[in-house]
């Protein structure tokens, strides 16, 4: 083992250390009435032995850094792009005004090297949030660039250790370099796989909890193929929030039985009660094609806190807009594969270079098209999505600016948790409801990167 390795472990394995030096130098706030600055630049770091170059972070030597906010607090980020491509940053999950939004073309020009972009916000809900590139999006966020953002709210129950993951693949050679980070084969089916699995970059982290002590982990799926199922056997826990917001209708613990589906872009906060026994170890593994694979141990360290999970508080509900269901219009939308004849997307924010998918049957021709909504939506009035996919293949439908709330479905029973990311099965055909409360036009697109870039886009307009 490498020196380098050692380095890692120790890193990974100093618990409470481990978790706030997860951007490098902990988590980034913004200093009272200074913007935070946010620099796209290229950067190198060691996910194996060898360090990988060519990555893209927001440091030269770092993952993106957890960012902490706090509810109803003013944000303000100067987001600087230094690298030779076009960029922009989304703020996946948040409720915000539409020019915040991010997404080139329907909110903002894309940057250009050495361009700059203020993005200023107040989030009105609080968990767990993440930010990635809408602009070149499948380069840049395969190289790196996806990071939690954290809502904090002075209501949050108190826990012993809140830990944020960022769980994502890479698709490196032997050699720890890039390889192709798509593929035609791939696109046009589940889309193209990693040949690394990480938690916060790192290959099976060990971290220290306290023992007996109440353990938050924020899990976030921001890899750009990979839809996990997600098991912690063993654990005692609950599962606290999904997408950012409280969940109100139960979800079960994911264990081996009931493994739980996490599709690309989505978050799940677990509340676990650590072992009590110093050195007991739970383990996350995603349940794959060969057997589980694991993503991160807890060990407890210390003598027993002896802390009960019945004692935590209730994390408080976010101001989200109740669906009129009574007086609901129904919008149908279809996501499939794209008619023969339709175009390639334009270059600008990085093409793939082939189309495969559509949403009623048109596919998406390129963020700078000026191709018109999908569909028009009143303010203030309910609207039942009903999603059909009729492709074999798995597609998390994400739709910009407004949460939506799982009716049905025809292949399963769903539950009414707050989600921005609708995780529709092959062939499934789920609805969802929502108020369209936030003007603008919202983009709603696949969340398996190479969907999305190859057809699987749209947005939706609300006025
Ligand atoms: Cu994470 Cu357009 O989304
Ligand atoms: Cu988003
Ligand atoms: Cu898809």
């Amino acid at each position: 083992m490498s020196s380098l390795m050692h380095r890692r472990q120790f890193l990974a394995t100093s618990g409470l250390a481990a978790a706030s030096l997860l951007g490098g130098l902990g988590p980034w706030r913004q200093a009272r009435a200074e913007p935070l600055a946010l620099t796209i630049q290229n950067a190198r770091y060691a996910l194996e032995a060898t360090p990988t170059e060519g990555m893209v972070s927001l440091s030269p030597d770092a993952p993106p850094p957890v960012l902490r906010l706090s509810r109803g607090q003013p944000f303000r980020a100067e987001v600087l792009n230094t690298l030779d491509a076009y960029t922009s940053m989304h703020w996946h999950g948040l409720r915000l005004p539409n020019v915040m939004d991010g997404v080139p073309y329907l909110t903002q020009v894309p940057l250009g090297q050495g361009d700059r972009y203020s993005y200023e916000f107040t989030p009105q809900d609080a968990g767990t949030f993440w930010y990635h590139p809408h602009c070149t999006t499948m380069e840049q966020m395969a190289k790196g660039l996806t990071g939690l953002l954290i809502v904090e709210d002075e209501r949050d129950p108190r826990f012993d250790l809140d830990l944020p993951v960022n769980l994502r693949d890479w698709r490196l050679g032997e050699d720890s370099q890039f390889i192709d980070l798509y593929t035609a084969r791939g696109a046009a089916r589940n889309g193209t796989f990693g040949t690394l699995m990480t938690a916060n970059w790192t290959s099976e982290p060990v971290y220290d909890v306290p023992a007996g002590g109440l353990v938050r982990l924020r899990l976030a799926a921001t890899d750009t193929t990979r839809v996990y199922r997600l098991q912690m056997p063993g654990a005692e826990g609950r599962v606290i929030a999904f997408d950012g917001h409280p969940v109100i209708d139960p979800v079960l613990w994911p264990g081996p039985e009931a493994p739980l589906v996490l599709g690309c872009g989505q978050r799940v906060d677990l509340a676990i009660r650590a072992p009590g026994q110093e050195g007991a170890e739970l383990v996350l593994q995603n349940d794959q094609p060969g057997g589980p694979r694991v993503l991160l141990r807890l060990r407890a360290v210390g003598a027993d806190l002896g802390h009960d999970l019945g004692d935590l508080a209730p994390l408080a509900a976010n101001p989200l807009p109740e669906p009129d269901l009574a007086d609901a219009e129904v919008l149908e939308f279809v996501f499939g594969w794209s008619p023969s004849d339709a175009p390639v997307n334009d270059g600008f924010c990085g093409s793939l270079g082939y189309t495969f998918w559509s949403i009623n049957r048109v596919a998406w021709p390129g963020d700078a098209s000026g191709t018109g909504p999908l569909a028009e939506l009143r303010l203030g009035r309910t609207y039942i999505l009903r999603l059909r996919n009729e492709s074999p293949n798995d597609h998390p439908i994400h739709l910009h600016g407004m949460v939506f709330k799982p009716l049905r479905s025809n292949r399963r029973e769903v539950s009414g948790n707050w989600v921005d990311t609708a995780m529709l099965l092959a062939e499934e055909t789920m609805e969802v409801a929502l108020v369209a409360d936030n003007p603008g036009d919202w983009a709603f697109h696949c969340h398996v990167i190479e969907h999305q870039k190859t057809g699987l886009t749209a947005y939706l307009r609300v006025t």
